[in-house]
């Protein structure tokens, strides 16, 4: 009987683990994605690039502290450096320009925010013939009802990364989205190699228990 326990852990762990094989996003993968994924630190920080240079002309930051990027592998110096003045306790800024929602908190925010993000960003078109877009919207198809306030903001190239990674608009948008889900959710990692350490536990612990049911019913 206590056999039948493990046939749930086992599949538990098994899904778990494929779950993060399929949640990749052709040609893009997200790092963070599935019950163990962890924040990619090198497409975070390629992110922050983008962030900056993109979208914090009308996108406000607000929870984000400049000494919050010692998570993203930041040293000291690198954090002083970025600060406005040097002040590693400063916000990044409040934004807010035409409207536009503080992007702390949208992966959370957003079902599957962190692939929402990356389909929003690529997913500007020019509208089909049989849509009248209303005064300063732009068509977009990951947008609810396909009409944004939004415009187009990346093209290739739109910065250049320290790493050397060409800057494809879609790398762009890809690490932009895993740079605010590390905004959203900077201890995503911890927390999932808890939940894995947790798992481990209790199938070591199903393990005495099955060990011990059976050595009990063996004694005459
Ligand atoms: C020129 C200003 C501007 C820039 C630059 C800009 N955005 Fe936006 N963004 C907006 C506005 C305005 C909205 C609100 C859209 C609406 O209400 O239709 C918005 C909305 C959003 C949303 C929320 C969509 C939703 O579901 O509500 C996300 C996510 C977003 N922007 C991400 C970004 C990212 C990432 C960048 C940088 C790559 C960026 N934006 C650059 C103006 C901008």
């Amino acid at each position: 009987m206590m056999r039948h326990m493990f046939a749930p852990l086992l599949a538990l762990v098994l899904v778990a683990g494929a779950a993060r094989a399929e949640d990749t996003l052709s040609p893009l993968t997200f790092q963070s994605q599935g019950p163990l994924g962890s924040i990619d630190i090198a497409a975070a920080q390629r992110g922050l690039a983008v962030y900056q240079g993109v979208c914090a002309g009308c996108h406000g930051l607000s929870a984000v502290h400049y000494r919050d990027l010692a998570g993203l592998g930041f040293s000291p110096d690198q954090i002083a450096a970025l600060a406005p003045g040097g002040d590693a306790n400063a916000a990044f800024g409040a934004g807010g320009a035409m409207g536009a929602p503080d992007l702390s908190d949208i992966v959370s925010q957003r079902e599957a925010g962190t692939v929402y993000v990356y389909r929003l960003l690529t997913g500007f078109a020019p509208a089909p013939a049989d849509v009248t877009l209303l005064p300063g919207r732009s068509y977009n198809t990951a947008y609810p009802g396909q009409q944004t306030a939004m415009p187009d903001v990346l093209h290739d190239n739109a910065v250049k990364y320290a790493d050397g990674t060409p800057a494809t608009s879609a790398q762009e948008a890809a690490d932009v989205a895993e740079f605010l889900t590390w905004a959203a959710e900077p201890d995503l990692t911890a927390r999932h190699q808890i939940g894995l350490r947790a798992l481990i536990f209790f199938a070591f612990l199903s393990l005495v228990a099955f060990a011990a049911l059976r050595s009990w019913t063996k004694t005459p």
